[in-house]
């Protein structure tokens, strides 16, 4: 079975429109490979019928969707991939935050994007060492979205091979995992239970909307995926689900020049981060 030029194009097309991201000229032979199966499994000839399933109005291709959407996405990830960013976070702009909130309210930080959860436990945990007890006026929320069905399951599970903690400090493995018979760690309750996971498209303008008073937004090693005019987008959906003054972390690979968006920089120790200016 051979992917055609033609339905390739198509289902691009459909892709970028449905979620923002690109499939290059020289990625052909990536969809191909992934998509195989789905059509396989569902029993379809070809990837022309697979494009028109896709098109329907059923459940059943509501439900390919999702599918859709574990097949493409790349969700690469491991606890405390951004060392910098996240020492930032503890020593720069939750203290900041705090000053501003006169230690009392809501602290709202999402990630955005946050596949199989180790960058939303990452920051739960650095919450729960360094601020929690010490600010009880202070409730902190931790929102988690991402596109894709299953590594939202696997997230919400928590459990995770050795790959994932290579980076995470000892004392953190210790303190906040259990490590089970089969060699895997299972994230503790009460980290888990400081993290919001909800499925949510960043394309998708509704959705967006109903993003807003956020302090610190984390969106690490998603925007590479997305063609210029929907990083765009995305941005300044950002920018005004933010409250004045709060901050956006993006990938150390990823930057906004040459971006029409309202955001400033700012440098902290070994990392930049974008904020909204206060009014
Ligand atoms: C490479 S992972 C990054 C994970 C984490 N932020 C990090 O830096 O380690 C990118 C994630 O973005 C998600 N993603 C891609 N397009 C998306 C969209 N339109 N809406 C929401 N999530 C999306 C993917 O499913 C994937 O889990």
């Amino acid at each position: 079975m051979e992917l055609r030029q033609q339905t390739y194009q198509k289902l691009r097309d459909f892709i970028h429109e449905l979620t923002g991201i690109v499939f290059s000229d020289n990625k052909k032979y990536l969809l191909e490979n992934r998509l195989r199966s789905r059509i396989q499994e569902l029993g379809l000839q070809s990837f022309e019928e697979y494009y028109q399933y896709l098109q329907r109005s059923s459940l059943n291709a509501r439900t390919e969707i999702n599918k859709l959407f574990d097949a493409i996405t790349i969700n690469e990830t491991y606890f405390f991939r951004n060392e910098a960013q996240f020492n930032a976070l503890r020593t720069v702009i939750l203290p900041e935050i705090l000053q501003r909130k006169k230690l009392q309210g809501t602290v709202r930080i999402w990630s955005a994007g946050c596949s199989t959860g180790e960058e939303p436990y990452t920051i739960a945990m650095i919450v729960r060492e360094h601020f929690l007890r010490r600010f009880p006026r202070v409730r902190f929320e931790i929102l988690a979205n991402d596109i894709s069905p299953s590594v939202l399951e696997k997230a919400k599970r928590g459990e995770y091979r050795t790959y994932a903690i290579r980076s995470l400090p000892k004392e953190y493995l210790d303190k906040y995992f259990t490590r089970t018979p089969n060699g895997t760690y299972v994230i503790k309750d009460e980290i888990r239970q400081m993290v919001k996971f909800f499925q949510m498209n960043l394309k998708d303008e509704q959705q967006m909307r109903r993003m807003h008073n956020i302090d610190v937004i984390f969106c690490a090693n998603v925007l590479i995926y997305f063609s210029p005019e929907v990083k765009e987008q995305i941005v300044n959906n950002f920018y005004r689900a933010l409250k004045p003054g709060g901050f956006l972390f993006i990938g150390y690979s990823e930057s906004l020049i040459g971006m029409n968006t309202k955001f400033r920089m700012r440098q902290l120790p070994r990392t930049v981060v974008y904020y909204k200016p206060e009014e």
